[in-house]
């Protein structure tokens, strides 16, 4: 018998901004998942813009840095890419990440990241 496979997602985070006034939040443990489930990752953040952005990132032991999905403050519609959604709630500076039909491949660890506009 197979069993499903366990796959190990690590969130950290990164600011890309000038100010000080910003600062991004993964208060997570690291996060296992079995194989095809999915998987939410959570990120707070705090800044002083109106306009700004959010990216997620993920680094698989490879080491490259690969984008994601990017949501716009502005924009009133939770941005989605593939098998990544996210759920913005720009009043409670909070946005998190889910994986649906996870894979081996995912694990990795995922970077939050915020950028002014
Ligand atoms: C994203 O989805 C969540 C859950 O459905 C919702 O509460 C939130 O308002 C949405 N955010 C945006 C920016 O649409």
């Amino acid at each position: 018998m197979l069993l499903p496979s366990l796959l190990r997602a690590v969130i950290a985070s990164i600011c890309l901004g000038s100010t000080m006034a910003q600062e991004v939040t993964q208060d997570q443990p690291a996060t296992s998942v079995v194989e095809k489930m999915a998987v939410t990752l959570d990120c707070v953040y705090k800044t002083q813009d109106i306009d700004y952005a959010l990216f997620w990132y993920k680094q698989p032991p490879s080491g490259e840095m690969i984008f994601l999905v990017r949501q716009e403050s502005y924009n009133k519609q939770n941005a989605t890419e593939g098998r990544y959604s996210l759920n913005f709630q720009k009043e409670a500076r909070f946005i998190s990440l889910t994986i649906t039909a996870s894979q081996l491949r995912d694990s990795a660890v995922y970077f939050c990241a915020l950028k002014d506009s």
